[in-house]
């Protein structure tokens, strides 16, 4: 078994361009403990009890900021933006103007480009010991999206053993955004193991297919009778590697699912059956992005733990990827005088 503890906050300070980095930690009254850094606006650790009360990290992540800044496109735990998921070969059209956007991933942007918020220091505030905000300020230009964009991330632990996430955000020109949160689970704790024994729900009815550069081609596929259908619970090896065009594409899942549930019902859930852990997911975004960490590689995380292939899940909050250029997508644009807000509630229980 292994004994999990949240990272020193030594191993978290550090100065990049010009600003100092922390480890920030919140405790909850069951004694669930979270831990973030203002590098990115992390979570880098979340410590919940497993069906034998050990308090097991379900969080994949590093001990130090080194770690962090040596794996910076796996993305770990991060809030991905401006723009997270894909643009196609990093350009759009707005208000009749063109814009050309840092590339990253092939000729796409890929969640806000190689300098996108995962890579910045964000400043911070502790409030009544259960919420840290991050704030950041995008200047207009950035990576090449239009708009300073005035950013809020707040992260709040609960006594019901939730993350409670918002963001918000302002511009001052017309502007595309789509914020998320990028943590990997693992619901028998970090390097133990992969996920692909998970047993995943999701309740959607359609998911966003792609073509072979991961790019929406622009429909709603049903997921009755292909591999995308979790409607009814199952593990997520099941079908992983089926001989479906769809799966072969990403190397595995790596695709949003159209979220049509209240912020009151799970979006998707997450079970363990070793650890009888469970992760509700509850948002306010019209998508979830199952993604399977079909391109993790043998990093060296927390406690030297291996994170191979399949390693760890994201189940990222957000609007559909591209949306930019699919205006018959839900929408990503924001004008100056109004506020981008969007809820996302990660909720751990057991199963005994
Ligand atoms: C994307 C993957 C990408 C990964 C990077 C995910 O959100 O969908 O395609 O490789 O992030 O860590």
């Amino acid at each position: 078994m292994i004994n999990y503890t949240l990272p020193k906050p030594k191993d978290f300070e550090h100065n990049i361009d010009g600003k100092n980095t922390h480890l920030l930690t919140l405790t909850n009254r069951t004694g669930m403990q979270i831990a973030l850094t203002d590098y990115g606006a992390r979570l880098v650790s979340a410590l919940v009890p497993d069906k034998y009360g050990n308090l097991v990290d379900v969080i994949l992540g590093f001990d130090s900021i080194q770690g962090y800044l040596r794996a910076q496109e796996k993305y770990h735990g991060a809030t991905a933006g401006r723009f997270c998921n894909r643009i196609a070969n990093g350009k759009f059209t707005l208000e009749g103007q063109k814009y050309t956007l840092a590339q990253n991933n092939g000729s796409n942007s890929l969640h806000g480009g190689p300098g996108g918020f995962h890579e910045r220091v964000w400043d911070r505030q502790v409030s009544f010991k259960k919420k840290i905000d991050f704030y950041y300020v995008s200047p207009d230009g950035e990576e090449g999206f239009p708009g300073e964009l005035k950013t809020n991330v707040s992260y709040e632990l609960t006594n019901e053993n939730e993350i409670v996430i918002q963001f918000r955000a302002t511009t001052d020109k017309t502007t595309v955004l789509n914020l998320t949160n990028h943590a990997y689970f693992n619901l028998n704790g970090e390097g133990n193991g992969d996920t692909q024994n998970h047993i995943l729900h999701i309740p959607s009815e359609k998911f966003i297919p792609i073509n072979a550069q991961q790019i929406p081609i622009g429909e709603e596929y049903p997921v009755r009778g292909t591999a995308f259908d979790f409607t009814t619970p199952k593990k997520i090896v099941k079908d992983l590697h089926a001989e479906e065009e769809q799966l072969r594409f990403a190397h595995g899942y790596d695709h949003t699912f159209v979220n049509i549930q209240p912020i009151n019902t799970a979006a998707a859930t997450a079970y363990a059956e070793q650890s009888g852990i469970s992760l509700e997911v509850f948002t306010s975004e019209p998508g979830v992005h199952l993604y399977t960490g079909n391109f993790l590689t043998d990093d060296k995380g927390k406690s030297g733990h291996k994170y191979l292939k399949y390693g760890g899940f994201c189940l990222e909050t957000q609007h559909y990827p591209d949306s930019p250029n699919h205006p018959d997508f839900p929408n990503v644009i924001l004008h100056p005088g109004e506020v981008f807000e969007s809820k996302t509630i990660y909720k751990f229980g057991v199963r005994k």
